[in-house]
């Protein structure tokens, strides 16, 4: 079995001359958690400027869905740039734009016709969707909440809170925006030591009964934005009955919801949407990251009776370039075909050893997660969960100088979000590696 090569001391010779670059010259607003400067992946492996190779875990943050460098997506992507690389969708037509669109419209959740609007990002996916909901509803208010992420444009920055870095010294930011606990099985937000299902009842009820009867009317309200399961605020599966109680209360005062799948989506969960876990129709659902294997690509879909804005109200002259397009063609053909199985049967089976973990290692508070989308929660200590962010920090630099690339999440949780071509063996070498790992610190 093909395992991780560290030849050079960490980091390598051409490595500390990109980063000593890259300090000079790249904006310092980056938050990189270790020095890996990578030339080539394919699959789930990638390979350094010194020629070490590594096992990656993360996939670009969730974005190689079909791994690193696919051949099939690189041949898309090849064909299509010989012919056609930008038009501009604003102002022009092309086929490639349509045919995903329309693909798009059809593999989303729920019986509505869809109508779909194509960006770079999942920033401007959620951008297109916040004002989309307010012009569609003519409302203002829009519910998110806490430890949500939704991007770093202004809109989506507003949307977001999961740090304070995030948003420090950019107010004022957008009005209108309100959060509000999310239902968090582990760290319930209302009453200690109850069910999941009353975890996501308490946060439904506060929702209605303060926040509609103090700051936000519901009636002025445009839509609510959460999350399927949340990534950047620390991968947390809200409880099963979490969406279905939100649905309900959006249908009753008109509210759009609005699902964020950027980082859940596209067959990571073991289902193309993740929000297909939970049964529901939103109204509106955005995607980016692993859309298109890594070329830039953000989609805001929304029932086509909601899409109803006039020529002018929203463009963006690269959104859905056909390079890009035929990428993403190309990634769901492969997610349906195969992909999705994989991620749910090669989730099932990382989840489970995990949570193994937990008989060795004191210090896991919470293994939890969906398909390879997957969190563990670093404490000090089970009763009190306190959190433990420099430990988790700890075996995220410790495993990158083993060769098994992970990232952190939140403030004391590692993610587990390979790409979706991984196989049992790679899991084992990277399991293998976090056991050593979680043993030396
Ligand atoms: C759930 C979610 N929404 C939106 C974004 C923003 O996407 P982008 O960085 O492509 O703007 C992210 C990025 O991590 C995300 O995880």
């Amino acid at each position: 079995m093909k395992r991780p090569e560290i030849k050079t001391q960490l980091p390598g010779p051409e490595a500390k001359k990109i980063l000593a670059d890259d300090e000079l010259f790249i904006s310092p607003s980056y938050t990189r958690s270790y020095p890996m400067v990578a030339k080539k992946g394919n699959g789930c492996w990638v390979e350094d400027v010194d020629g070490n190779t590594y096992l990656d875990f993360n996939a670009g943050i969730a974005v190689c869905s079909t791994g690193h460098c696919h051949p099939e997506v690189v041949e898309a992507i090849k064909k299509q740039a010989e012919e056609l690389i930008h038009m501009s969708g604003t102002d022009f037509y092309y086929p490639q734009q349509v045919e995903l669109a329309k693909k798009l419209a059809e593999i989303a959740p729920g019986d509505n016709a869809k109508r779909v609007f194509l960006s770079n990002s999942g920033a401007e996916a959620n951008e297109a969707a916040i004002k989309l909901a307010r012009y569609h509803t003519k409302r203002q208010y829009i519910i998110a909440f806490y430890g949500a992420f939704h991007g770093r444009t202004y809109g989506a920055m507003s949307l977001t809170a999961s740090k304070y870095v995030q948003r420090k010294h950019f107010a004022p930011l957008v009005p209108g925006v309100i959060h509000v606990p999310y239902p968090n099985p582990y760290r319930p937000p209302f009453s200690k030591d109850v069910s999941p299902e009353k975890v996501a009842e308490e946060v439904v009820q506060f929702i209605e009964e303060v926040v509609f009867n103090t700051v936000a009317p519901a009636e002025e309200v445009a839509a609510i934005i959460a999350e399927p399961i949340q990534g950047e605020g620390g991968y947390v599966v809200p409880p099963d009955n979490f969406f279905p109680l939100l649905k309900k209360l959006c249908e009753k005062y008109g509210i759009l919801l609005i699902i964020d799948e950027v980082q859940a989506g596209m067959g990571r969960t073991g289902k193309m949407f993740a929000i297909e876990h939970f049964g529901i129709e939103p109204d509106i659902i955005s995607v980016a990251k692993g859309i298109a294997s890594g070329m830039p690509l953000g989609a805001t879909i929304a029932s086509r009776d909601v899409m109803d804005w006039p020529p002018g109200a929203h463009a963006t002259t690269f959104g859905g370039n056909p390079v890009s397009c035929a990428a993403a063609l190309k990634t769901i053909e492969l997610l349906q075909n195969e992909l999705i199985e994989n991620a749910a049967r090669q989730g099932e089976y990382l989840l489970g050893e995990l949570k193994k973990f937990m008989d060795e290692f004191e210090f896991i508070g919470d293994v939890r997660g969906k398909g390879l989308m997957i969190g563990v929660e670093i404490v000090k200590d089970r009763e009190t969960k306190e959190r433990d962010g420099a430990l988790r920090d700890k075996i995220v630099d410790e495993a990158f100088r083993k060769g098994l690339l992970l990232l952190g999440a939140g403030a004391n949780v590692i993610r587990f979000c390979p790409p979706l071509v991984v196989t049992k063996e790679e899991i084992d070498v990277a399991l293998e590696i976090l056991r050593d790992v979680m043993k030396s610190v």
